[in-house]
């Protein structure tokens, strides 16, 4: 009991040193969520503990196959997080050809995101998925960095899904910056989640080569990412380079705890733009150690 309220007392520290030193919502929230989930789970674990106990005496079974898989999920966890902080920090050309060497890889770091995205009030996927049910079914669709193509799944458009590694016989894997798509021939662009390389600007390009005059540019991104009080860009600066590349900005959706919904039109005439774009550095999303 006594090592239960230390523990308590512990976490209330931890998370009061953590919230002076790092203020990103997208990683507090889920790490506070889970750590009560956390403690429940042992709190039931350790009265169930003594019926096991009993159970293992009277059976002669061992526990260690529990301690096994607690300790599997650590290390995946860790793995994952090794690998989501690679896809931040290197283009998306070293991206392929990291998981091009050990497609296996991508699997683990699937894995570790599907379990971050549970702890999500909601996914942002489902909002687009819900824009694009409210539009026409003919729109035709590019699905930048799909996952596991959650989106063509759950819509009737025809979806174009890119991913650095096919996971699913619908999927084109490739490089996002370079796809095998003709110029304007895609009604609605999507990034969900997915602005992860550090060229991160050629994957806007990308989008606007393929999209067609007033297709729209969908992008959700996670909110940390774009709060300059806690280094990550303004949003405002991020929304005029996309301008600057050719689109006009429509909608900004901030209602979300944890990621934000910027909606764009590409321009139905280009001009010419001879200015370099200054492209506001996006924070890279690092979640942390459970
Ligand atoms: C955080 S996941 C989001 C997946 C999906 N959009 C969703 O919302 O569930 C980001 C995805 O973008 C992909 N990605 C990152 N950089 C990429 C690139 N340069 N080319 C293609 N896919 C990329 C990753 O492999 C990953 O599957």
């Amino acid at each position: 009991m006594e090592g239960k309220r230390s523990k308590k007392r512990k976490r209330a520290k931890r998370l009061k040193f953590q919230k002076e030193k790092d203020n990103s919502p997208a990683v507090e929230e889920i790490d506070e969520r889970k750590e009560e989930e956390e403690e429940e789970e042992e709190e039931e674990e350790e009265s169930s503990d003594c019926a096991f106990a009993k159970r293992t005496k009277s059976q002669g079974l061992s526990k260690s196959s529990t301690f096994l898989e607690k300790m599997k999920a650590k290390l995946s966890g860790g793995h994952f997080r090794m690998l989501n902080e690679k896809l931040y920090t290197c283009t998306g050309k070293e991206a392929l050809e990291y998981f091009k060497e050990d497609p296996q890889l991508f699997n683990v770091y699937h894995a570790g995101y599907q379990e971050q995205m549970s702890h999500w009030p909601e996914q942002p996927v489902n909002i687009i998925i819900e824009w694009l049910k409210d539009h026409s079914p003919s729109l035709v669709v590019a699905d930048f960095g799909c996952g596991d193509a959650r989106l063509a799944k759950n819509v009737k458009n025809k979806v174009f899904s890119f991913d650095l590694v096919a996971n699913d016989p619908s999927v084109i894997a490739c490089d996002m910056s370079k796809t095998p798509l003709d110029s304007s021939v895609i009604d609605v662009a999507v990034f969900c989640l997915s602005l992860m390389g550090t060229n991160l600007a050629s994957f806007l390009k990308e989008a606007h080569r393929v999209l067609k005059p007033c297709g729209w540019l969908l992008i959700a991104e996670v909110k940390s990412r774009f709060d300059p009080n806690t280094g990550g860009a303004d949003p405002k600066k991020f929304s005029k380079a996309v301008c600057e590349l050719g689109f006009t900005s429509v909608f900004k959706d901030f209602s979300n705890k944890m990621f934000i919904l910027l909606y764009f039109k590409k321009k139905d005439k280009q001009t010419l733009n001879r200015k370099e774009i200054e492209w506001p550095q996006l924070k890279p999303c690092l979640y942390k150690r459970r």
